[in-house]
């Protein structure tokens, strides 16, 4: 959640994002729209340094199949689905019917609707479900709602193929982990905790955006 990434200024930000691969129309657009619509919830949308860094991370795992829990308005699901190997696809769970109408029209305009299904609803109940053992994770993003990332993480975690990652936005609370005082603060606290101390798998927290942390089993 964070536009920019925590820290840089706007010169900076501005000199990382020409060094980078470029947002293109479809990315613009879908950035220019969610601002428009929805300019107090824009903030949600990853950085385009990130969605960037997901790009590479994706072409580098090359997953058959990828899993974005929390889309919104289609940003970095973009970012993921058009990195895919050839027949990869892209699942994507969100809560929201309206902001993922965004998404969706994105996605057709881009070409990339045959390979992303979409899973509205709940996504603690929904992501364990749609998920089989035949069909392991190579790369899993979780950006959704903060208390429910150690669920997101288990049961992504007990799904992903050999080599495979997971990414989880947020880490850094926008600074305020170094003193939680709300509900999603202290959730992503006790969750940095949590996968620090958890010996099954071997993490890093990156400042990219606000916080992203890389996390893949132990070998
Ligand atoms: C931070 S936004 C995702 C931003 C997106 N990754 C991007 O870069 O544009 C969080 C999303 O999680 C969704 N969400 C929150 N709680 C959820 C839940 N329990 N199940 C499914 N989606 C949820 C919201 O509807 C929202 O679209």
């Amino acid at each position: 959640m964070s536009t920019q990434t925590l820290g840089l200024s706007e010169q900076l930000h501005r000199y990382v994002v020409a060094h980078n691969p470029p947002e293109d129309g479809v990315l613009a657009d879908i950035a220019s729209e969610t601002r428009r619509r929805w300019p107090d919830s824009v903030n949600m949308q990853i950085a385009p340094e990130q969605g960037a860094f997901l790009a590479l991370l994706t072409e580098l795992v090359a997953p058959r199949l990828a899993v974005e829990v929390g889309t919104f308005t289609g940003y970095s699901s973009v970012w993921i689905a058009r990195a895919l190997p050839t027949g990869g696809r892209l699942r994507c769970f969100d809560a929201s019917t309206e902001w993922t109408a965004v998404a969706r029209q994105a996605w057709q305009r881009a070409g990339l609707d045959d390979r992303i299904t979409l899973h509205l609803g709940d996504a603690t109940e929904t992501l364990a479900p749609a998920l089989s053992d035949d069909e392991p994770v190579g790369l899993a993003f979780i950006d959704a709602d903060k208390p429910a990332y150690p669920d997101y993480y288990e049961t992504l975690l007990a799904r992903l193929a050999p080599g495979g990652l997971i990414a989880v936005d947020n880490t850094l609370a926008n600074a305020r982990v170094l003193d939680p005082q709300d509900d999603d603060a202290a959730a992503i606290a006790a969750f940095n905790r949590r996968v620090t101390d958890d010996e099954r798998v071997t993490s890093v927290l990156t400042p990219i955006g606000d916080g992203l942390t890389l996390i893949r089993p132990r070998g």
